[in-house]
């Protein structure tokens, strides 16, 4: 089998270059090594930039997010028994749209099929080769068979664990990393959420966020320690922590009912450099993880695959393969702001065990950052997204 471009990786990274070159008649299969039920049944956050909002427009998804997806012109933030209010439209003229990213991939996956643009599910022993020559292939099992796809380009929108990555030698990429020591347990409910804003709650007893999907679908979180179990975390004990968490009066309102989904996961600051080996591009996760508070997981993937989208047309329409070289470079001065956001959201809002200098030094920050205009516009620009670098 050939294509233009071999996408490895069914998740919003994969699906979403896709459409996009799909569109512009750039031929592309995507490999995915789970099924497309195990791929839907992965909770994830359900913040988007603007910019991802047109992106996923442009890639032919717009309908059902512009009717279902809840526009958002605001933040909470509580501290110290405070509520405040960070206005994000106010200051930048824009709002996030809160849609889950179950969603997005669900109508990213029925627009593929629709297109017609071959898909394989349950491809095994993924493996990508001569990536720095002008004939790259990958090679993979299904259903117990040896397959060879052969292409100009591969777009590693792996995740973190995938193959792409460990494909560019050791002596060449290099790992920035922090990982924190502390988890975030999250629940899923179909029960009215507590507010329609989300709530980033810090609290002498870890940080807890409040957040939706939709006016009937509620999603919690907690901080916990590393070493929680979730069988450990009964719905009763979820609920009664979080209420412990929150203002009084917005606990008052919380309505609790049984979970759909409770998982923990891990907190970490990740960047591999480079994202370009050769013709092979690292998007989305493979090549970055943030933490989740600032909620630009999905929205970065998004602006990698911006960048790659917008050179692929190029590539393929202008002969512009000096813009190859560039990728990384584009992408990663983007992705270090955000990274620089992320971690600075987690760090100013979570537990930390110490002497209680690092608490009284977040105080400070969050009364310096709520008290002054610029200080809620700084958040407020990062929130929404710093824009998108242009490709050139
Ligand atoms: N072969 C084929 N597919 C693979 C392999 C492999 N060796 N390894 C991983 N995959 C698939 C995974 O099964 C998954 O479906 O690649 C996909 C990667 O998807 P994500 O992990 O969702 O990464 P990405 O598409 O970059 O999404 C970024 O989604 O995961 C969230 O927090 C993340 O919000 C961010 C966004
Ligand atoms: C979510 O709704 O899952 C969510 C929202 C905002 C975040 C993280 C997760 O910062």
């Amino acid at each position: 089998m050939r294509c233009q471009v071999a996408i490895i990786g069914a998740g919003p990274s994969g699906l979403m270059l896709g459409q996009l070159l799909q569109k512009q008649g750039i031929d592309t299969v995507i490999l995915e090594r789970q099924t497309p039920e195990y791929v839907l049944g992965r909770i994830r956050a359900g913040v988007l930039e603007d910019q991802a909002v047109e992106l996923l427009r442009e890639a032919g998804i717009g309908p059902r997010m512009d009717e279902e997806g809840l526009v958002h012109s605001g933040i909470e933030l509580s501290f110290a028994g405070r509520r405040e209010r960070i206005d994000l439209s106010g200051p930048t003229g824009r709002s996030v749209l809160v849609y889950g990213q179950t969603e997005v991939t669900r109508d990213l996956m029925d627009a593929r099929a629709a297109s017609g643009a071959v898909s394989i599910y349950e491809a095994d022993q993924v493996q990508l080769h001569d990536v720095t020559t002008d004939k790259p292939y990958v090679t993979y099992v299904k259903d117990g068979q040896g397959h060879r796809l052969d292409c100009d380009y591969i777009a590693g929108c792996d995740g973190f664990h995938g193959v792409s990555r460990q494909t560019i030698p050791t002596t060449i990429l290099r790992n920035y990393e922090r990982v924190y020591p502390f988890g975030w347990l999250g629940l899923l409910s179909d029960t009215p959420p507590v507010s329609d804003e989300l709530i980033y709650a810090h609290h002498e007893r870890g940080f807890s966020l409040c957040s939706l999907r939709s006016m009937t679908r509620s999603r919690y979180y907690l901080q916990v320690p590393l070493t929680e179990q979730v069988e450990d975390w009964s719905d009763q004990r979820f609920w009664d922590e979080l209420k412990r968490r929150l203002p009084e009066e917005v606990a008052a309102e919380l309505v609790t009912g049984e979970s759909l989904e409770k998982s923990i996961a891990p907190l970490r600051s990740f960047v591999a450099e480079p994202m370009q080996y050769g013709n092979l591009f690292l998007v989305g996760d493979a090549a970055h993880i943030v933490p989740p508070t600032g909620a630009k997981g999905l929205n970065l993937a998004a602006s990698d695959v911006y960048t790659l989208y917008k050179i692929m047309h190029q590539v393929y329409a202008d002969k512009r393969t000096d813009l190859i070289e560039k990728y990384s470079q584009i992408c990663l001065r983007r992705i270090w702001k955000a990274e620089r956001f992320s971690w600075w959201m987690t760090t100013l809002l979570h537990k930390f065990d110490d002497n209680g200098f690092d608490n009284k030094i977040q105080m400070a920050e969050l009364d310096y950052y709520t008290s002054t205009e610029y200080g809620r516009a700084t958040i407020a620009e990062n929130y929404v997204g710093l824009p998108y670098d242009p490709v050139e």
